[in-house]
């Protein structure tokens, strides 16, 4: 069983998406333990509520200085014993203790398809302004990992949704959330759930072996069953001729390290 803590501050309509999803079998082996939010007036918190689900206000203004909150956010879910948390609409900065804690069990949705429309500033109907602006065509959500930048961890899964030449931001940010984001961030969970996401961590390495410079991150979703993603990968890896080793560094989701 995959028990998730899910973060948020506004409506929740992804929240619900994954309220429903448990609900109707799109995602098994899950369990939401705990829903948090920093707004205590969030109608996310009111949803965890009527699912039966326990919905928790963390707010900075319940706390002397940043780093109080902090410690309390991060306790909060450490209490609860969760395998990963989901940032679904959650417009505080994370932790950085909190990133370490939780690499690679924290995954964030965001509605464009990074790396377009995305970073500080881009947030709520911010995004959808400026990819109107620009005048792409396409646009769409994406499922990633949360690291230390904003938007930056590596991509997990991304759906293209069709921008119309009369969208306003609001009907556009509406498509996106309807035919993007509440299909993928159940997607991805269930995923996790059933052990199929594999985070290639891949290094250039010097000829005496030793690796070298800043990895590059890969994800390769929807991998089949435990035994084949090992054999899968490794095919893989050997075609780049660069198998350095294998590894299980989170609980969920299989790091392969190599070269
Ligand atoms: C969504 O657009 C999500 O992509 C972004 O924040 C919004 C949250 O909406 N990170 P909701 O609270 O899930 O309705």
């Amino acid at each position: 069983m995959l028990k998730i803590a899910v973060l948020v501050s506004g409506g929740g309509t992804n929240l619900q998406a994954i309220i429903d999803s448990i609900a109707d079998g799109r995602i098994t082996d899950t369990e939401i333990k705990v829903v948090i939010s920093n707004n205590p007036k969030a109608k996310a918190l009111e949803r965890a509520a009527k699912a039966g689900i326990e919905a928790v206000c963390i707010s900075p203004k319940q706390y002397a200085d940043r780093e109080l909150f902090n410690d309390a956010l991060l306790e909060a879910v450490n209490a609860r014993g969760v395998d990963l948390i989901v940032l679904a609409g959650f417009m505080v900065v994370v932790p950085e203790k909190m990133i370490k804690a939780y690499r690679n069990r924290m995954i964030n949705i965001h509605p464009s398809l990074i790396p377009s429309f995305c970073g500080t500033g881009y947030y709520g109907l911010h995004v959808h302004e400026a990819a109107l602006k620009r005048g792409v065509k396409i646009s769409g959500a994406t499922v990633h990992f949360v690291d230390e930048g904003t938007d930056t961890g590596p991509i997990i899964m991304q759906k293209p949704v069709e921008v119309r030449p009369d969208d306003t931001p609001e009907v556009l940010q509406r498509r996106i959330m309807e035919q993007a984001e509440w299909q993928i961030m159940p997607k991805v969970i269930d995923l996790i759930a059933h052990d199929k996401v594999i985070l290639l961590e891949l290094h250039a390495v010097r000829a005496d072996g030793v690796l070298e410079g800043a990895p590059i991150f890969h994800v390769l979703p929807e991998v089949k069953a435990e035994l084949a993603f090992l054999t899968h990968t490794v095919e893989i890896m050997q075609d780049m001729e660069a198998v350095c080793c294998i590894q299980f560094l989170a609980a969920r989701v299989h790091v392969v390290q190599t070269g």
